[in-house]
């Protein structure tokens, strides 16, 4: 006969989820929503746009702001404010998120991917300069180049910019992960000739959903605006000359960000906070590696990355991605490259064998800017339990 459950005792019960990089709204964004919403600027301008945009030129140190709908419509803006067209090539990170090269896709211009180096994961600014002599001496020099600083750490600028220059290839930095992070004392957003930012739902400031266009030039910025309001002529009446976007940030979502951008400071403490607990906790487990911060400039560790080396931590990177899941851990393997996506797969790659493996092997840990040391801990012990299982 079957025995009748105790009731007492929940059959089931399971931690709560930790997740890769959840919004954390800590700070003024209730109070500064609801300001917007009560003052009826409930439209893709009003106070609040131009406050975060200011707020944004002051913290980036830059000197003009577009805020958009998303960090891809700013990638989309920064290549049409550059006048790229179909038939062009654009140079692009190879590892990044895939909205960095379907910007290019947009403008019917076709990307070309460059691999990355060890020392940053970005941008190897040395293969970056084999394709450039190698497009010289084709007659065919790309339009610009999309360089990416990947999971919060800016790319080389210091090379990348020498090489770039040479060809006279201007430079979009797509700083959509970067938020904070520093190029020898430089902030992410300020290289190249447009920064793009991103604030969606899991980065380190959220709206959301938005993104940022920002450049010395104004002329770029003050276009884009244009452009993002369906490109209006100045009449009374509906009059365009050109094709506009609807890619303007809500005032809404505008009061979001500034409550979110004043907490910044603390924000980028915590990740790193966060990133030096896991270094401790996992820095002696064989086999286990984390991203490498370059000496050059201080991330904003928006994402804690981790290497796996199967055969001497005693299991793969899906094994353990598996292992975190089974708790409740939410992780992630790394950007699968451009050049491994179906959808890119007759674009030119230079290399690609580095961000293969790094693909291959790495892994996001959460690192939300509200998990406890108590929530770190979980993460730490599930990774040692995983190996211990595997290797026994
Ligand atoms: C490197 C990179 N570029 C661009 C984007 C696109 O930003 P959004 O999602 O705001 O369009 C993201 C993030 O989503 C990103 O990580």
């Amino acid at each position: 006969m079957l025995k009748k459950p105790n009731c007492d005792v929940p059959l089931f019960r399971r931690e709560k989820r930790l997740f890769l990089s959840p919004p954390h709204p800590d700070g003024r964004e209730r109070e500064l929503l609801i300001q917007a919403y009560e003052s009826n600027w409930i439209t893709t301008l009003g106070p609040h746009v131009d406050a975060f945009e200011q707020g944004m030129c002051e913290k980036v140190g830059v000197g003009h702001a577009a805020a958009l709908a998303s960090g891809t419509a700013a990638l989309h803006l920064a290549l049409v404010m550059l006048g790229i067209e179909r038939g062009e090539e654009v140079l692009c990170s190879n590892l990044t998120f895939a909205a960095t090269a379907n910007a290019i896709v947009y403008c019917g211009a076709t990307p070309v991917f460059i691999d990355s180096n060890r020392e940053s994961w970005n941008m190897d600014p040395e293969l970056l300069a084999e394709e450039l002599d190698s497009c010289a001496r084709k007659g065919k020099l790309p339009q610009a180049a999309f360089v990416v600083d990947l999971y919060g750490q800016c790319a080389e600028y210091g090379r990348i910019d020498e090489v770039c220059l040479k060809y006279g290839v201007p430079i979009i930095e797509d700083a959509a992960e970067a938020m904070g992070a520093t190029y020898n004392g430089t902030f992410a957003g300020k290289f190249g000739v447009m920064g793009v930012f991103s604030f969606n739902g899991n980065k380190i400031i959220t709206t959301s959903a938005g993104g940022m266009l920002v450049s010395d030039n104004e002329e770029y910025i003050k276009r884009a605006r244009f452009l993002s309001t369906q490109d209006r002529d100045p009449a009374p009446h509906y009059q365009h000359s050109h094709i506009g976007y609807n890619y303007r940030l809500s005032n809404l979502l505008a009061a979001v960000g500034r409550g979110q951008l004043e907490r910044l400071d603390e924000k980028i403490a915590r990740r790193r906070a966060i990133n030096d607990f896991y270094r401790n906790a996992l820095q002696d487990l064989p086999g286990l590696e984390f991203m490498p911060e370059a000496p050059y400039g201080k991330s904003n560790c928006w994402l804690t990355v981790i290497l796996i080396t199967p055969q001497e931590f005693g299991a793969d990177r899906e094994a353990v991605r598996l292992a975190l899941e089974k708790e409740n851990i939410e992780s992630r393997p790394i950007w699968k490259p451009m050049h491994l996506q179906p959808v890119f797969k007759d674009c030119r790659v230079r290399g690609g064998e580095v961000s293969e493996d790094l693909f291959e092997r790495g892994l996001c840990l959460p690192s939300g800017t509200q998990m406890t040391d108590e929530d770190l801990e979980r993460v730490v012990n599930v990774l040692k339990n995983s190996r211990r299982r595997n290797k026994s």
